[in-house]
């Protein structure tokens, strides 16, 4: 008798009996769960509690009401804000490390430090009461990035650019390729629905042009205040991104290239883009010294410009946003090539 007991236990955790009383006690726990998730549904992003607000993050200051870009990018699982994590594990263990390198934050791979810059940039961007603004994220990917900024932006109108979901065509191979990467996110048709996520090559200037008219620069949007390139990673289109929406953000806005890493796609923006712009921003036109402006459509748009590592900021001067033109929205012909400008040589 006593041996037979166990026996029956065992078989009724695993058995049929055992898990309808699992499901009859989760169900209600599920669909209570559920309400909040289907009222986001309607109602636009999920806003983190605000309990998880303003807790300490590494060496980012969060003034007054600000949301905790670091705790809703865990949240959300975006790899911007994952290297603090992967970092502890790879020090502990170089099995944890993706790749070696002298720099320890490098070993972290694709996982990133943005936090600090995202909340030093756009944390007053982050309190209930902002003003209205529109920004939009270049590199949807699975969306976790684009659904980190939309809760901790809740007042910006969210705007992402993806190829993978974009109609295959002779000129577009990524979604045979590849696949909808964009698809796995569970708000995919939310955000086609509402248009604000938009299919295409986000380097090509026909696209870029069609959805800032038509699905962008309406009569009824907020100003556009803020870009930010996570897409292909390939210098020339990085430099794309620069000259064709920096004229484009309105006064004291951002544009915020990230992964300028030593990597082969991105070192030309590194080495060739960046350097040229750090001349504009010193230029004075002064005769008594010879000079030359590298890129007049962005220089005399731009206050300033902020680095930390693999990830930079410009920003917007006060002077009033433009519509360049196809030749003048997308990179002259030097752009990879700073010698030049820089030193006079070819
Ligand atoms: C690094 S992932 C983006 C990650 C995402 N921003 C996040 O934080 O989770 C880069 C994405 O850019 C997309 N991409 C690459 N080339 C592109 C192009 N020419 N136009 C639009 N998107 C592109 C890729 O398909 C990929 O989904």
């Amino acid at each position: 008798m006593a041996s037979s007991r166990p026996s029956t236990r065992l078989k009724k955790v695993g058995g049929k009996s055992s898990s309808a009383f699992i499901l009859l006690r989760v169900l209600p726990f599920l669909v209570v769960l559920s309400v909040p998730l289907l009222l986001q549904y309607e109602r636009g992003p999920l806003v983190f509690p605000a309990q998880n607000r303003n807790q300490e993050i590494n060496s980012a200051n969060i003034v007054g009401n600000e949301r905790n870009f670091l705790e809703i990018g865990l949240m959300t699982g975006t790899d911007k804000v994952r290297g603090p994590r992967r970092l502890e594990k790879c020090l502990k263990d170089t099995k944890n490390c993706v790749r070696e390198a002298v720099e320890p934050q490098c070993r972290t791979g694709a996982k990133h430090f943005y936090h600090t810059m995202y909340q030093k940039w756009l944390g007053s961007s982050s309190i209930d009461d902002s003003e209205p603004f529109q920004f939009l994220e270049i590199g949807f990917y699975n969306g976790d990035g684009y659904d980190t900024y939309t809760n901790f932006m809740p007042r910006g109108e969210a705007h992402s650019m993806e190829i993978s979901c974009a109609e295959p065509s002779s000129q577009n191979k990524w979604p045979e390729k590849w696949g909808n990467f964009a698809m796995k996110n569970s708000r995919y048709q939310v955000y086609r629905d509402r248009q604000r996520l938009h299919c295409g090559d986000a380097y090509k200037y026909k696209f870029l042009k069609s959805v800032w008219d038509t699905k962008m620069k309406r009569p009824d949007a907020p100003p556009l205040k803020l870009v930010i390139d996570d897409g292909s990673h390939l210098a020339i289109h990085m430099a794309t991104t620069l000259f064709f929406w920096f004229p484009r953000i309105e006064p004291g806005g951002i544009l915020v290239v990230e992964d300028i890493q030593p990597i082969k796609q991105a070192n030309k923006f590194r080495l060739h883009v960046l350097p040229q712009v750090m001349k504009d921003l010193h230029y004075c036109g002064d005769d008594r010294v010879k000079d030359e402006v590298c890129f007049p459509t962005i220089r005399y748009l731009l206050q300033s410009v902020h680095c930390e590592m693999h990830i930079c900021v410009f920003e917007r001067n006060n002077e009033p946003s433009e519509e360049p033109d196809e030749e003048h929205s997308m990179p002259p012909p030097h752009t990879l090539k700073a010698k030049k400008c820089l030193f006079g040589e070819d």
